[in-house]
């Protein structure tokens, strides 16, 4: 069998733009046939064709509002059942910065419905196949945001903060197991969710926007060297060790059963 064959599917959602579609692209690049997931058909139909053209992989396309149930679910039934697929890339993301009173009701429950919703029913629909098959990976994007919030990220982060704790819990499940989960945490990149957000990058200060195809390739580099989590932009690694030794020294110390001295709690 040929290398080309033995890496089977790649399911990108958010394939019609930004980080999805150079993910589709270096995936390509690899050998992977791909999915390609988003709502914008003709977008997805122009990537379907170039990556064709130029790496004669396979490339399917697949429809769907992540945002909503129905097509979420279609998209679960075939990350499920599909026995090709051996990559999963939960990208698709959306954002609007925002103090929370100044969001919509609407804008609120799409960050909740894509980045949150559709992100762990895929993950849900596919483990379980990969479990099984005791092969494939699954890639969540989550961000900087997720462990840190600023006065018009609380929604967008809270979402982002699930990704991360959802993601770090799937990664002890497989632990053990030929499946392999990488949580990637990108900070501000040059993609249209800028704009989209209501923040353009114009707005953020120079030299913190990172170039979209640098992001999508220090990721594929950090999955290559079996990063669990990969910081596209942090050069210093020790900081993640210490965030992550904190976060468990916390819980440690809350195994405590009573409460803490300082609340001076005698009944
Ligand atoms: N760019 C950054 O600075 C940055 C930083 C940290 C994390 N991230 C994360 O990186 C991921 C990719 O974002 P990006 O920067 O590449 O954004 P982007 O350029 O706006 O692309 C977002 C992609 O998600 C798709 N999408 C959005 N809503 C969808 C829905 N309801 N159903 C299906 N697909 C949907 C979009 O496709 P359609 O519009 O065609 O549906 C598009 O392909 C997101 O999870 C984002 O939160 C980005």
């Amino acid at each position: 069998m040929s290398e080309q064959a033995t890496l089977g599917t790649a399911v990108v959602t958010g394939a019609s733009a930004g980080l999805g579609k150079i993910y589709a692209d270096r995936l390509a690049r690899r050998g992977y046939d791909l999915l390609l997931v988003a709502r914008r058909g003709d977008r997805l139909d122009e990537v379907a064709a170039s990556l064709r053209a130029e790496h004669g992989v396979k490339v399917q396309t697949l429809v769907a509002d992540l945002g909503a149930a129905a097509d979420l679910e279609r998209v679960a039934q075939v990350v499920a059942t599909d026995p090709a697929i051996t990559l999963l890339v939960n990208n698709a993301g959306t954002s609007t910065l925002a103090p929370v009173a100044q969001t919509s009701n609407a804008q609120m429950q799409q960050m909740l419905d894509v980045n949150i919703v559709a992100l762990a029913r895929l993950s849900h629909a596919v483990l379980p196949a990969f479990k099984a098959r005791n092969r494939g990976t699954l890639v969540n994007i989550g961000s900087v945001l997720g462990f840190h919030t600023l006065p018009i990220s609380s929604i967008y982060s809270g979402t982002k903060a699930f990704v991360v704790a959802f993601t770090r819990g799937l990664q002890d499940e497989v632990g053990g197991t030929g499946v392999k989960v990488q949580l990637v945490l990108p900070a501000a990149t040059a993609t249209d969710i800028w704009e989209l957000s209501g923040v353009p990058m114009s707005n953020l200060a120079e030299g913190t926007i990172m170039a979209a195809e640098h992001c999508v390739d220090a990721a594929l580099a950090g999955l290559d060297l079996g990063e669990p989590i990969t910081l596209p932009s942090v050069n210093d690694a020790a900081l993640l060790a210490t965030f992550v030794d904190a976060g468990a020294k916390l819980f440690g110390a809350s195994q405590n059963g009573k409460p803490a001295a300082r609340y001076s709690v005698t009944s």
